[in-house]
């Protein structure tokens, strides 16, 4: 295809909504769902690539809009996935349909993680509650191109042990000698879990890592990114190895309404993928 024609395409699914089928609605902890998409549009669907940690602006047709990250990994196209909690209006209508439905959506938006710069690297994905899902793309991403990574880490904090997001896909992972887990709850009333019990910034004094080579992407409650990028400086990791995923409300997703500015940033166009020594001196961002 011609490259202007891949543009103008390119664009029509940023601006226009495009229809999307639900495949599957794979229940996920309660009040959580993974929807796995597939655009009815051949063309459309043809023209789709995203970036791990990007986002779509998805609809619920008659109902309204809402930004959802993109879980599934680039290096599987044809389906997108979106693990959504019910929020709001229209989170709890897309809970409400089935298999067949249709939703619509425009993007994918934002910048993503930066895949490339990983490469050759020791990565470590450090994840709290539905702050899996954007990371989801991104492990995956790592997982399905693993001889081009060292050494790979995933720590993930959920509330209690029958809040872990993704947990089968996660137990299914977890023969693999090529990546280390550490998992943390806050609370275990039930006493089931035989892992770390406390917050995830605990977790940090059972790993070693080189802070020359390791490169950190966080996504997770407003509140942990705070003391997790202070254990991170404890491990001497430079700021710009650090990347954060960051959520704002959003309306447009173009940078145009203004709903979504970190200092001087849009998070939806600058973001929401921030290299943190680029917004260590905005004291509202994390
Ligand atoms: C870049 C990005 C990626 C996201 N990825 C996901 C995802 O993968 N899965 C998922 O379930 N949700 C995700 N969200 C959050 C989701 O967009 C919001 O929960 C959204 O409000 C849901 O729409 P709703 O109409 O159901 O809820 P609404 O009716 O809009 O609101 C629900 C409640 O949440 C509040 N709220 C809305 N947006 C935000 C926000 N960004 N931060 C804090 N509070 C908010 C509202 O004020 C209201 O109290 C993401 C948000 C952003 C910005
Ligand atoms: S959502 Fe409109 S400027 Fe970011």
């Amino acid at each position: 295809m011609e490259p202007e024609v891949q543009q103008k395409n390119k664009t029509d699914l940023v601006f226009q909504p495009q229809l999307a089928r639900i495949e599957r609605i794979l229940p996920q902890i309660s009040g959580h769902r993974l929807f796995q998409l597939k655009l009815i549009n051949e063309e459309a669907a043809e023209q789709f690539s995203h970036l791990c940690g990007q986002f779509i602006e998805l609809t619920v047709i008659g109902v309204g809009e809402a930004p959802i990250s993109i879980s599934s990994p680039p290096s599987r196209p044809g389906t997108i996935e979106i693990c959504v909690r019910k929020a709001g209006v229209v989170t709890s209508a897309l809970f409400k349909l089935h298999p067949g439905d249709q939703v619509a959506i425009r993007g994918p938006f934002g910048n993503g993680f930066p895949l490339d710069e990983l490469k050759g690297k020791d990565v470590m994905l450090i994840a709290g509650g539905l702050g899996l899902a954007p990371l989801r793309s991104l492990l995956l991403s790592i997982l399905d191109d693993r001889a081009s990574f060292k050494d790979l880490v995933l720590m993930y904090g959920s509330r209690n042990p029958n809040d872990i997001l993704f947990k089968y896909e996660l137990l299914g992972m977890m023969n693999r000698t090529d990546i280390k887990y550490f998992f943390s709850v806050d609370s275990d009333d039930e006493g089931i879990w035989k892992q770390y019990v406390g917050v995830v910034t605990g977790l940090f004094e059972r790993i070693e890592v080189n802070p020359e080579t390791t490169f950190c992407a966080l996504c997770g409650p407003p509140i942990m990114y705070r003391f997790v990028i202070q254990e991170l400086k404890k491990k001497k990791i430079p700021m710009d190895q650090i990347f954060v995923s960051l959520e704002r409300m959003m309306k447009c997703g173009v940078g145009k309404c203004g709903h979504c500015t970190i200092g001087k940033y849009y998070c939806c166009t600058d973001g929401p993928v921030f290299r943190y020594s680029d917004i260590l001196d905005i004291k509202e961002a994390v």
